[in-house]
């Protein structure tokens, strides 16, 4: 792969940062997942418009141009031959050449890296029509999950206990209620109602969660706001997950419990067709 460093396009084998940078040493930094579909950026503009908002809310001067990073995503999409897969970008505090818990100066130039991972087919995944069980986890994260920084160790962790307990993924629930899945914000449908928690510093503000609000409210169906239980969910018609590299991902078991019939329901369905529709 050819990966990008810093404004240096390289093989993979040859791109570095610092032992000292702050990504490294502190997960001083935030991130993005852009979805490449027939080699077309899914998303982009939402993408770099809550990367800023990132950087913002950590003081983190922004590096690049949007012209910058959107030349940077289509010549790595190019290099690396992506019809299907995805550009990761990480943009962290940089270098200051030792350990400290104080921010560096703001002169400290940021670190932005770039790449790109191919998953041929991402759009037809095989558990789009099986749908994916998810276990809950209490969610032990930081109180602003809103900014999407790179400190993902917790979201690992419940991503492992899920393997564990035979899931695909973990719903992590606060106060009797669900936030979100590891890496993807979560839904419930009861009849054509759609229900998501709102958003606040809770969880992440979904770029495509942000789509398909839209896209259902253009298809008649009603949205709801507000945040929900995992007995609730079980006992929903339909449940499902949205995310850059997952578009609308069917969940059929909660906690061993089937949700509704059980299997991938009509309203994921159709709102995973409309996405992908539109995105291509
Ligand atoms: N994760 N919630 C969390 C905690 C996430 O990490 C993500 C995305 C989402 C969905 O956001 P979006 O629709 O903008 O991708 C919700 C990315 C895909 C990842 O970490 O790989």
């Amino acid at each position: 792969r050819t990966v990008y460093v810093n404004g240096d396009y390289l093989p993979e084998d040859q791109a570095t940062v610092s032992v000292f940078d702050r990504g490294f040493l502190m997960a001083d930094g935030v991130y993005e997942v852009v979805s490449v579909l027939g080699g077309k950026l899914i998303d982009f503009e939402g993408h770099m418009i809550r990367l800023k908002r990132s950087l913002s809310e950590l003081s983190i001067a922004n590096p690049l141009s949007d012209d910058d990073y959107l030349e940077a995503h289509r010549a790595l999409v190019d290099r690396n031959a992506i019809t299907d897969g995805l550009v990761y970008l990480q943009v962290t505090r940089g270098n200051p050449g030792d350990r400290d818990f104080a921010y560096p100066p703001a002169e400290t130039a940021p670190t932005v890296v770039m790449f790109t991972q191919a998953k041929p087919g991402l759009a037809d995944a095989p558990a789009a029509r099986s749908g994916w069980s998810v276990v809950s986890v209490p969610d032990l994260r930081w109180g602003r999950r809103d900014i999407k920084t790179v400190q993902l160790l917790y979201p690992s962790m419940a991503k492992m206990e899920a393997k564990a307990r035979g899931a695909d993924d973990a719903w992590m629930v606060e106060e009797g209620r669900v936030t979100e899945g590891t890496s993807n914000n979560a839904y419930i449908v009861r009849g054509n109602t759609i229900i998501t928690r709102e958003l606040s510093h809770d969880i992440l503000h979904g770029i495509t969660r942000a789509a398909v609000l839209r896209f259902a409210r253009e298809a008649q169906m009603q949205v709801e706001e507000r945040s929900f239980t995992i007995e609730e969910a079980q006992s929903a018609d339909e449940a499902f997950v949205t995310s850059a590299s997952a578009f609308v991902m069917p969940v059929v078991r909660i906690d061993g419990v089937p949700v509704g019939q059980g299997g991938v329901g009509p309203v994921a369905t159709r709102l995973r067709e409309i996405y992908l529709e539109e995105s291509l």
